[in-house]
């Protein structure tokens, strides 16, 4: 007797999930959630790494800074949608991997440049931007920051910044 043979069934291929992908501080990370996500929420509510704070809908002031790609942004202006491929690197990021503190941290640290540290992970991440940019920062130089301190540490950040500038150029020729 003949046999019905069923039509195979149709293949229909799996959707890939698509996400973005990303280096944060050195680890790789795909987000499959809304790509219109801000940076900052990604960091702070996903990831737990809350040292970059919130400055405002515009990061007014500086605290939500980050690099991307070596360059200072705002982690509430940049959406995850803008960030596919791109290296960020947040405060937790500075230190290496064995925790030993970069020698801008640990000049704010030395010159006492922290009030009540609101705004001392942007003050690390927009020097740390223009310390790649000018290896001996003038203070001209440092007045283009755009951070802003409540607690009045402008003057001891200046002299940290310039006090890191020198412990990096002696770290260089070391
Ligand atoms: S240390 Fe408090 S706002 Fe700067």
């Amino acid at each position: 007797m003949a046999q019905d043979h069923a039509a195979p069934a149709q293949i229909t291929p799996v959707a890939v999930r698509s996400g973005i992908d990303l280096q944060i501080n050195g680890e790789s990370y795909r987000h499959t959630g809304d790509p219109q996500m801000p940076l900052l929420w990604y960091l702070r509510d996903v990831l737990q790494l809350d040292g970059t704070k919130y400055a405002g809908e515009h990061g007014e002031g500086g605290a939500d800074l980050v690099l991307v790609n070596g360059k200072a942004s705002s982690a509430i202006g940049v959406p995850m949608s803008k960030l596919s491929g791109k290296k960020v690197v947040t405060v937790e990021g500075l230190a290496d991997a064995k925790g030993a503190l970069h020698p801008l941290q640990q000049a704010f640290i030395d010159e006492d440049a922290i009030g009540c540290g609101y705004c001392t992970p942007g003050w690390l991440i927009a020097s740390m931007d223009l310390l790649n940019r000018h290896k001996d920062p003038s203070d001209g130089d440092i007045n283009t920051l755009p951070n802003l301190c409540r607690c009045g540490c402008q003057t001891r950040v200046r002299a940290a910044i310039k006090r890191a500038a020198a412990a990096m150029k002696q770290g260089a020729k070391a």
